[in-house]
């Protein structure tokens, strides 16, 4: 049969047979969101293009070359979102969320969508995991935010990542800092990538994370943003590292890390793996003071992540780490005419009420071709329902590896009977 059409390039089917690996990272994810004292917003996928023009910043990649980006039917200009900040950023200032007390904490699942060259860990429809924290200053939240970062990581099982730190200070000892990487990559124009030739008078931080090869080379020798912080941003940064030292986080200084997103200010962070290949940032965030302002907020410093759930999953994979089994089958009822039908319609409902997954015939099988079904699935336990059982009120209930038999009652206490032998697994149990 020829389809009609195919999924689009860089967008991903999670089909059901592997979601619940989606939903084992999402629930630590929460358990972690939750510890830490974050609650989920939920913001629409589209916004008013201004929004990510003016929030994640005019001279980003994101903002100039990938996004989705179309006119409505009333003659709006909306944005599928490329990112969750944004947008939680504008639910927060729009509901006035800070009259409830600061700072405000929120987590999100999103996806986001950005029109970049697909490649392993790289697609045009991805989901992010993040948290989002308003109204502190405070290096001890910059150093909490971190250490949720790594709460997660570490209880997915992940290792071979590490922290990479840096702070690019404040618009004032940036401006410092740009004046001095134009002058540097100035004198090396005729070497320069186009890109980064473009880039050079409006952001110049950003040809220190080029991918060419020769401007990597001429980023080595670059002024570090380090040697330029203001008095106020290199206490910050030592009392980040101070917090995160004092909590055995493991991290590097790294002064090339600046981040692709124009909101950022003082600290920054990603962490890193060599393990799935060029797209090995699993996580990015950093503080962004100026964000609410810029959205038409007052001044309100804020600080956030996001962590990538398909890399996440690659990494899982890439080093072998087990993520436990779906649930399966507790009860399969094979049944042998239309009475028996209806009788494990019945037998199931209640069973399923005892928070069992439990199911039977609906494709019209034959009774070997159910077992055989049954057998697929994997149930744990089986029941085959004919004419005998319904007039005895009672049938054999099988276990399907052992192969015992247990006979119960199909009469009101059936379903709870059979959740304490299921829980117990102890196949001498009977009526
Ligand atoms: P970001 O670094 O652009 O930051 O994205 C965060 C994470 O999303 C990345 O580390 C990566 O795991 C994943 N990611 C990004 N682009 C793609 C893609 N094309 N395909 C697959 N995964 C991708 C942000 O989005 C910021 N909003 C993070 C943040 C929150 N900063 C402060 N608060």
């Amino acid at each position: 049969m020829a389809l009609i059409t195919k999924k689009i390039k860089g967008t991903e089917d999670v089909l059901p047979k592997q979601s619940y690996r989606w939903q084992f990272i999402e629930k630590i994810m929460r358990e972690e969101s939750k510890a830490y004292g974050f609650k989920e917003i939920r913001t629409p996928v589209f916004e008013h293009t201004e929004l990510f023009a003016r929030g994640v910043g005019q001279t980003t990649d994101v903002v100039q070359k990938e996004m989705y980006t179309f006119t409505t039917k009333g003659g709006e200009s909306v944005t599928l979102r490329p990112e969750g900040t944004a947008g939680a950023a504008r639910a927060v200032l729009e509901h006035a969320l800070d009259n409830e007390g600061l700072p405000i904490k929120a987590s999100y699942f999103v996806s986001c969508y950005r029109y970049e060259k697909p490649q392993a860990g790289r697609l045009r429809e991805f989901h992010q995991f993040g948290l989002e924290e308003y109204g502190t200053q405070s290096p001890a939240a910059d150093a909490e935010l971190i250490c949720a970062a790594q709460s997660v990581l570490d209880r997915l099982g992940l290792d071979q990542i590490h922290l990479e730190l840096n702070s690019i200070g404040c618009p004032e000892c940036r401006a410092k800092y740009n004046q001095a990487l134009r002058e540097y990559f100035g004198q090396f124009k005729d070497r320069l990538c186009d890109t980064c030739l473009s880039r050079l008078e409006k952001n110049p931080m950003r040809l220190l994370d080029c991918k060419s090869p020769q401007d990597q080379e001429l980023a080595k020798d670059a002024p570090k943003i380090t040697d330029y912080l203001c008095e106020e941003c290199e206490n910050h940064f030592s009392e980040v590292k101070r917090y995160l030292d004092s909590a055995g986080v493991e991290y590097t200084v790294n002064p090339k890390i600046v981040r692709g997103l124009d909101y950022y200010t003082k600290t920054v962070f990603e962490f890193v793996t060599d393990c799935i290949g060029a797209q090995g940032t699993v996580c990015g965030g950093g503080r962004y003071d100026g964000l609410i302002e810029e959205l038409g907020g007052k001044h309100m410093p804020s600080l956030g992540f996001a962590m990538g759930l398909e890399r996440l999953l690659m990494v899982m994979d890439a080093q072998g780490i087990a993520i436990p089994d779906d649930d399966k089958c507790a009860l399969y009822i094979a049944t042998m005419g239309d009475d028996a039908k209806v009788k494990a319609f019945e037998l199931l409902r209640r069973v399923r009420e005892c928070g069992l997954i439990a199911e039977t015939d609906v494709v019209g099988r034959g009774l070997r071709a159910q077992m055989k079904y049954a057998d697929k699935i994997g149930a744990k336990y089986s029941l085959v329902l004919g004419d005998n059982e319904l007039s005895d009120n009672k049938a054999k209930v099988k276990n399907m590896e052992t192969g015992e038999q247990t006979e119960l009652a199909l009469d009101e206490s059936f379903a709870e009977k059979f959740s304490v032998l299921n829980l117990t697994d102890n196949s001498s149990f009977s009526i």
